[in-house]
């Protein structure tokens, strides 16, 4: 029976270099090694052995087992190879179609006009400045002139935090003092400094207001800054985001850490300022609020209200992208709708 095993080995190798596609090697396959094969034919004969043959048949028969389906691997991969290969010669596979285009994605708009924002201001030179999220009380409020349980603080509600005086900031004014810190050299530096960033505000959410929004504060300090240089900053400013012959006008307003202050308008970039929908009639935009720095303001950034003199003006990124695309609804901006931000 040893004899049979080695015949059967033979002969099985000598089949298996005679074959050279799936479909006769799954064939071999069966005839030799498989569960019906003549190899376990082979095993079902060891009852006739005597007990000292048995051990060693087996052990044969394992190893011609082994010997085989190594044959047999070597032998599947060879075949895959040379399949694949043909394949790709005759072309079925045809690597010159052009392939699926993955789509892009886009910068948001609030990105945007805020880098717009940076170019303007940068041509106008002023310097970028990012300063926290997570602000003090001392720095969102008090040290910007707004007294603790003064009557302004309700102009903007807060979100708080379980930290005694940790809030969110509820607009860029709260970077004023910290720049002013960094760049003043304790109040010895003239600055000229944007600092945008997300403000966050506890609100309603409507079309027209989000519970986070992005700001933009522009700061400048300097001796014999008036507020003529402000209002022909703002005016060119407003020339270069919107168009070049826009009207501009400011009105009077109340901040805490601005004195004189004022809201600006800009001429409504649809009607040109017959009145439409978007201005309701009026024909001028909001676009800023701005004033001259308040003494006490420039005292707790480190400068000698005697001497020095600047103007702070804060901006709404949101706003100005829905002027200019005439969007209607706030919330679309953190929506994430591909429709919407797919046309930007
Ligand atoms: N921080 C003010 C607001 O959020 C805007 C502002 C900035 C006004 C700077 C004056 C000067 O409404």
């Amino acid at each position: 029976m040893l004899d049979q095993l080695e015949t059967l080995r033979e002969e099985a190798l000598a089949a298996l270099q005679m074959i050279s596609d799936s479909a006769s090697l799954q064939a071999w396959e069966g005839q030799y090694i498989g569960r019906k094969g003549a190899l376990t034919q082979l095993l079902r004969g060891m009852g006739g052995l005597s007990p000292e043959e048995r051990p060693i048949f087996g052990k044969t028969a394992n190893e011609v087992k082994q010997i085989l389906t190594a044959a047999h691997d070597e032998r599947q991969q060879l075949i895959q190879d040379r399949e694949l290969a043909q394949d790709l010669e005759q072309g079925e596979i045809d690597i010159t179609l052009p392939g699926r285009t993955a789509q892009i994605g886009g910068l948001h708009p609030s990105t945007q006009v805020l880098r717009r924002f940076y170019q303007i201001w940068g041509d106008m030179g002023f310097q970028v400045y990012r300063t926290r999220d997570v602000e003090t009380d001392d720095m969102n409020f008090t040290m910007l002139n707004f007294p603790p349980h003064h009557p302004a603080r309700d102009m903007q509600d807060t979100f708080y935090t379980t930290q005694p005086d940790v809030i969110l900031r509820t607009h860029t004014s709260a970077g004023q003092i910290r720049a002013m810190w960094e760049y003043g050299d304790h109040g010895t530096k003239p600055i000229r400094v944007v600092l945008p960033g997300m403000c966050y505000r506890f609100e309603q959410i409507t079309a027209r207001s989000e519970v986070q929004f992005h700001q933009i504060e522009g700061i400048a300090i300097g001796k014999n800054i008036r507020m003529t240089d402000l209002k022909g900053t703002i005016t060119e400013f407003a020339k270069r985001m919107f168009h070049p012959k826009a009207g501009v006008r400011f009105r009077a307003s109340y901040f805490p850490f601005t004195e004189p202050s004022m809201e600006v308008d800009v001429e409504c970039c649809v009607c040109g300022g017959k009145g439409c929908n978007l201005c309701k009639y009026s024909g001028w935009l909001e676009i800023a609020g701005c004033g001259m720095i308040h003494p006490v303001v420039l005292q707790n950034g480190g400068y000698d209200p005697a001497e020095w003199s600047g103007f702070a003006f804060g901006m709404g990124p949101e706003r100005t992208a829905m002027l200019k695309h005439r969007i209607t609804d706030i919330r679309y901006f953190w929506a994430n709708d591909q429709r919407f931000l797919g046309q930007f």
